[in-house]
């Protein structure tokens, strides 16, 4: 199947590489000329496991292009799949501006009957937005008769594990109001579908729901878990306990249960607020959302809040060790990460940072800037000479097996502070390191004793 793929950024470089791999004819079309310069040049300006190698197999075979040509990039597809950026507006409402220039830009250039795929996240409603911009533009050219169709297939791809999420899903979700566009979804989906059938065809607006409904629950299971982390401080429970102890109940699960620092992203944070704004849109506040938010919020601040009780508000001349910048692992992607507002703590009480991650450090120093009270180290230990304690934000793999020893004896004070509970608490005062968790029972082993 001819496929056109448009916006070539986490979703669409994923989506448009399986898609080819599946041995559909795919051009991806971005307005970015930079980013489209370096895919042709065989480069990947994202971070993902595994895509380099889908795309240069399938640039290698002809069945993967990448173009800034926007007429080219309508004339191919009979499936023209928006995946473009719906970043949060002022109002934290959706920015559809870039899923309707991408419509408006179909519009203008078709000449035979289009399917407009929407895959980025939009809400309610945008489906009939796109219907509305697409007929406007067609009547302008004088083309009233012609067809074209609108479908829902929002992506629940996570980052990190992006080409294993797109090739295995655990549902295809499809809005769509007439027969014909389902057919084609069905036959563009039909080798993932070999081992059981996962897709689900329902009207357009339950399918632009389903996607915001999907990430608000698993943002509110984190929420949850970090408020009754920060009340098992205070009650001397350990938060890892209760977790196994509700995971293990079938209706819970074990999933999306870890308390940490907080969520960030290029979705979770701008989903919460997008969801919430339809809500208030149609007179009806989301009260669980609210708060969902406003304890994240607080939760990213958390690392801030132990590092200051431990040393003080004033950190001049103190140095830490950071580990870990993308705001999970698996990707480069620094949108909303929790390490941008413990550097921007650590840099307002006057302390220096060295950090590491084994990806994101160029987004990093992008983002920040060149600045000295901010260096970066080539390994994990390499970080850890000289300061002051170890910052742990991100649950990189490389992070979870470290040399205990090796951390004491680089250490200035040996003190870790672990936001995403990446160790147990009493091994690691076993090796002389003062351990802080979130809502671990043991956080204050090792630690001198408080002031009452
Ligand atoms: N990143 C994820 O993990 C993820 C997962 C599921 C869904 N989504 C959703 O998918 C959508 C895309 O997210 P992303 O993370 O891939 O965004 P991104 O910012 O990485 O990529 C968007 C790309 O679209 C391009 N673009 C913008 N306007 C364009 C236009 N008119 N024509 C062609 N290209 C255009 C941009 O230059 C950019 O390269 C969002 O709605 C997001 O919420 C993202």
């Amino acid at each position: 199947m001819k496929i056109t793929v448009i916006g070539s950024g986490y979703v669409g470089l994923v989506s448009g590489a399986c898609l080819a791999d599946l041995g559909n004819d795919v051009l991806c079309l971005d307005v970015d000329p930079k980013k489209i310069e370096l895919l042709n040049g065989g480069g990947v300006p994202i971070y993902e496991p595994g895509l380099d190698e889908v795309i240069r197999r399938n640039v290698a075979a002809g069945r993967l292009r990448f173009t800034t040509d926007v007429a080219a990039s309508v004339a191919h597809g009979l499936v023209q799949m928006i995946a473009v950026g719906t970043p949060s507006g002022e109002d934290g409402s959706a920015d559809l501006q870039y899923v309707l220039a991408a419509a408006r830009n179909i519009a203008e250039h078709m000449s035979e009957h289009k399917v407009i795929v929407d895959k980025s996240t939009v809400p309610v409603g945008t489906a009939d937005k796109v219907k509305h911009v697409v007929r406007e533009a067609l009547d302008r050219r004088g083309l009233h008769g012609s067809s074209f169709a609108v479908v829902s297939n929002p992506e629940f791809l996570k980052e990190g594990a992006a080409i294993d999420d797109f090739n295995r899903p655990d549902r295809i979700v499809i809005g769509a109001d007439d027969e014909q566009s389902v057919k084609i979804m069905r036959e563009m989906y039909a080798p993932l579908q070999r081992n059981h059938d996962r897709l689900m065809v329902m009207d357009i607006k339950s399918a632009e729901l389903t996607k915001y409904a999907a990430n608000a629950m698993l943002a509110t299971r984190i929420s949850f878990m970090n408020e009754l982390a920060n009340l098992a401080e205070r009650v001397g429970a350990d938060i890892e306990h209760v977790r196994r102890g509700i995971g293990s109940d079938q209706r819970i699960g074990y999933h999306f249960l870890y308390a940490g620092c907080g969520y960030g992203g290029s979705c979770f944070p701008k989903d919460i607020r997008a969801l919430q704004r339809s809500g208030e849109e149609f007179g009806l506040p989301l009260k669980v959302l609210e708060a969902v938010e406003s304890v994240n919020e607080a939760q990213k601040s958390v690392l801030l809040q132990k590092i200051t009780q431990r040393f003080g508000r004033d950190l001049r001349g103190k140095h830490f060790a950071l580990w870990g910048l993308a705001f999970k692992p698996g990707t480069n992607d620094m949108r909303e990460a929790t390490s941008l507002v413990v550097l921007a703590g650590l840099w307002d009480g006057g302390a220096t940072v060295t950090a590491f991650d084994p990806v994101a450090m160029p987004e990093t120093r992008e983002i920040c800037g060149e600045r000295p009270d901010l260096s970066f180290a080539e390994t994990p230990n390499d970080a850890l000479q000289g300061a002051d304690a170890l910052v742990i934000v991100t649950e990189w793999k490389v992070f979870k097996s470290p040399d205990f020893s090796l951390i004491k004896t680089r250490l200035k004070q040996p003190v870790i502070f672990d936001g995403r509970n990446l160790y147990e608490p009493a091994s690691v005062a076993a090796h002389g390191l003062e351990y802080h968790g979130i809502g671990r029972e043991g956080e204050l082993l090792g630690a001198p004793a408080r002031p009452a």
